[in-house]
């Protein structure tokens, strides 16, 4: 997607509602259903979805935490995190709480700093706001985490949600991870691949549902990765959830009458997931 497109989308009025309204000023991630897939009925109206996908999403976003909690010592001296794709920014005060409970004696004078890039204005504002309410300090920079202001090698951590399948030029991204991460740090992500076994008219339909330029199989992003030395470490699959998960904000679209655009919109969604597979990864600068 190029830059006006993601723009664009976060400020049309239509969605900015939906995301408030059904996503709740959270997160914009896909969920983690698993436990509860079994007793859904997804046609069933008498079911919460809204709240079973903000439930799902924070689970997710729980996962995603175990994550980072296993690979950062965050309680050591000098530690910079990054997120690439803040959204509204609920990752980023989790990581804001965590931060600050394992700060030891020791460590209640070490340097840390939190950065949040973010490129839509829309979604600046609503995190400012959250992050005031509760006192949370992330740097938040509205701006392209293509082209940061970060010195060389400066991050330790760089994380990010479902954000880099919206990347055009993946070569552009890891360029600058590569540039601002230090050697031995890490990336933990999330995102959505096309899978293995599609076809070349695969990814083509792909492309045209979601108006993405470039989606790409997971083996392939970890090649490009491994190019730029950044090696694959860790990874778990969540297949079956990313297809809940846009079923339900299907339905939620549809049962709460929004409009057509709205609608066809997760409809495309659907219809992609079966070309699709999400997961989180951690990924290691070698040298
Ligand atoms: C699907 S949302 C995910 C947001 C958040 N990570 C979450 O999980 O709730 C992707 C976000 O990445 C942002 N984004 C995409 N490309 C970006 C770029 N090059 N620089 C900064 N932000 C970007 C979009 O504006 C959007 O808010």
């Amino acid at each position: 997607m190029d830059t006006e497109q993601i723009l664009n989308h976060y400020r049309d009025p239509e969605f900015v509602e939906f995301y408030k309204t059904f996503f709740g000023e959270k997160f914009m991630n896909i969920g983690i259903y698993k436990g509860s897939i079994e007793s859904l009925e997804i046609d069933n109206e008498e079911i919460n979805k809204t709240a079973f996908l903000q439930k799902a999403m924070s689970k997710k976003n729980d996962l995603l935490l175990f994550f980072i909690k296993n690979y950062v010592n965050t309680s050591h001296v000098g530690v910079n995190i990054l997120e690439m794709g803040g959204g509204m920014g609920e990752t980023m005060r989790n990581i804001f709480k965590l931060v600050k409970n394992s700060r030891t004696e020791y460590g209640k004078s070490s340097e840390y700093a939190l950065y949040s890039y973010e490129l839509s204005e829309e979604n600046c504002s609503v995190n400012n706001l959250l992050n005031f309410e509760e006192d949370i300090r992330v740097k938040i920079y509205n701006r392209d985490f293509l082209n940061t202001l970060f010195k060389d090698e400066s991050i330790n951590l760089i994380i990010s949600e479902d954000t880099f399948h919206q990347v055009s030029n993946k070569n552009v991204l890891f360029n600058e991870i590569k540039r601002i991460l230090s050697v031995n740090g890490h990336i933990i992500m999330s995102d959505l691949f096309l899978n293995e076994d599609c076809s070349d008219e695969d990814r083509k339909n792909v492309s045209k549902l979601l108006n993405i330029n470039s989606i790409l199989k997971q083996s392939e992003f970890v090649l490009l990765a491994n190019t730029f030395n950044i090696e694959l470490c860790n990874s778990l699959y969540y297949r079956k959830d990313l297809c809940i998960h846009f079923n339900v904000c299907y339905h939620i679209a549809k049962e709460n009458e929004q409009s057509e655009k709205i609608i066809n919109y997760f409809k495309n969604w659907v219809d992609a997931s079966k070309y699709l597979t999400a997961g989180i990864f951690v990924f290691k600068k070698i040298y």
